[in-house]
C-alpha cells in the first residue's frame, strides 16, 4: 500500500530532486504539492513543479499555490542559491498544466480529513502554509499520520544566519506555530525533523550524478567539474538527467563559490526519504522551540535535549545517517525511473 503524502515545497533545486525521488518511489503516493514562497516566489515554485510533473509523466498530479508572503516577516528570497527560476541551469518546457484552483490550506485540511491518520506530511521549504492550515484546522496533528519536516539546526551553524537555517529564517512565526501545534503528540507521531545537523552530511557530488546516469542509461556521462566554463549544458541522451545535470550543476557552483567545495547539499531529498524510510536516520528527542525576537538570533531553532523547560518533547531530530547509504538508494530509485524516460 502506498504511503500518501502531501508535499509541501519551495522548488529549488533539492526540493526538485526531493520531488523526482517520491516520484521514482513506488511505496509513495503524492496526494498534492503544495507550494510557498521561499527560494524563489510561490507562483514560480508551482510552476517548477508542474514543468517537473509534465517532464516526467505524471501531470495529473495536484499543484496548489499557497501563501506568497510569510505570516509576518518580508519575504526574501535566494535565486543566487537556486538561480533566477528556482532550477538553477535547468530549462523546463512551460507546463501545459494549470495551478489548482485550492488554495494550498484547504489541500492540507481537506485531504487530512478525508484520510484521517494515513497521510504524511512533508515540509521541504518554510512552513507558511502549515501553520496558516493549523488556524483554520486545529487537529491536524491529530488528523495527520506524521510530520517531516526539513528545517532547523541544531548543534550546528545555520546556512542564512550565524544560527538560522533558511526554511525557518523566511518564516519564524510560521515555524513557531507549527512546532508548538504538534506538541503534545505521542512518541511515535512526533514531528521528524531533519536539520542542517544531518543534511549538510548529505553532499552530492559529480561522481553521483554519473552514477545516476549510468543507471539511467544515459549517454554521454558527464562528470562536471569547477573547472568547467560557468553553465555548461548537459548533452545527456535522458531527458531527465539532462535536465537534473543542469539544475544540479547551479548548486554545486554555488557551493563552490561559498567555500563549500563542488558539492551540493541535497537536504530535501534527504528528507523525503526519511518520510519513507525513517529507518534511514538515528533521531533524539527533544523539545524544539523558535526564537522569534533575538537580535542576533531570530529564526534560529533551539533544541530543548535535558527536559530543562519542563515541556515534553515535541519533535524527534535526526542527528545521524549513511550518507552513503542514502546516495546509493537515491541514485537507484532516480536513475530508475529516469530510464522509463525518453
Ligand atoms: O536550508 C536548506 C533548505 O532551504 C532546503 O529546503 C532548500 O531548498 C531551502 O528551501
Ligand atoms: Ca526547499
Amino acid at each position: 500500500m502506498a504511503q500518501p503524502i502531501i508535499f509541501d515545497v519551495d522548488t529549488g533545486i533539492d526540493d526538485s530532486l526531493a520531488l523526482l525521488y517520491l516520484l521514482s518511489s513506488p511505496e509513495a503516493e503524492i496526494l498534492a504539492i503544495t507550494c510557498t514562497s521561499g527560494n524563489v516566489p510561490a507562483r514560480q515554485v508551482a510552476i517548477n513543479n508542474l514543468a517537473w510533473l509534465e517532464l516526467c509523466g505524471k501531470p495529473d498530479i495536484e499543484v496548489a499555490l499557497g501563501s506568497e508572503v510569510p505570516i509576518v516577516a518580508p519575504l526574501m528570497t535566494t535565486e543566487e542559491t537556486h538561480g533566477p527560476q528556482g532550477i538553477g541551469h535547468a530549462e523546463l518546457d512551460p507546463p501545459r498544466g494549470g495551478i489548482s484552483p485550492r488554495h494550498a490550506t484547504e489541500v492540507w485540511i481537506e485531504l487530512a480529513r478525508s484520510r484521517p491518520g494515513q497521510i504524511i506530511g512533508l515540509v521541504t521549504g518554510p512552513l507558511t502554509n502549515l501553520a496558516l492550515a493549523l488556524r483554520i484546522e486545529p487537529e491536524l496533528p491529530r488528523l495527520l499520520k506524521r510530520l517531516v519536516i526539513m528545517g532547523g539546526a541544531f548543534d550546528h551553524p545555520g546556512n542564512t544566519l550565524p544560527t538560522t537555517e533558511w526554511n525557518i529564517a523566511v518564516d519564524p512565526e510560521s515555524a513557531k506555530i507549527v512546532f508548538d501545534a504538534f506538541s503534545g503528540l505521542p512518541a511515535d507521531r512526533r514531528p521528524i525533523v531533519c536539520g542542517l545537523d544531518v543534511t549538510e552530511l548529505i553532499e552530492m557530488k559529480p561522481e553521483h550524478l554519473v552514477r545516476l546516469a549510468r543507471v539511467a542509461g544515459s549517454t554521454p556521462e558527464e562528470l562536471l567539474s569547477p573547472d568547467d566554463a560557468y553553465g555548461t549544458r548537459s548533452t545527456a541522451s535522458n531527458p531527465l538527467v539532462r535536465h537534473l545535470t543542469d539544475a544540479v550543476r547551479f548548486y554545486m557552483e554555488f557551493h563552490v563559490t561559498h567555500d563549500q567545495g563542488f558539492l551540493a547539499h541535497m537536504h530535501d531529498p534527504f528528507a523525503a526519504a526519511i518520510a519513507l524510510h525513517p529507518e534511514l536516520g538515528v533521531t533524539r528527542p527533544a523539545t524544539i522551540d523558535v526564537e522569534l525576537a533575538g537580535t542576533l538570533t531570530r529564526g534560529q531553532t533551539v533544541a530543548d535535549w535535558r527536559g530543562l523547560w519542563g515541556r515534553e518533547p515535541n519533535a524527534e531530530i535526526v542527528v545521524s545517517t549513511d550518507p552513503a547509504a542514502f546516495f546509493d538508494h537515491l541514485i537507484d530509485r532516480v536513475g530508475t525511473f529516469a530510464r522509463t524516460l525518453t
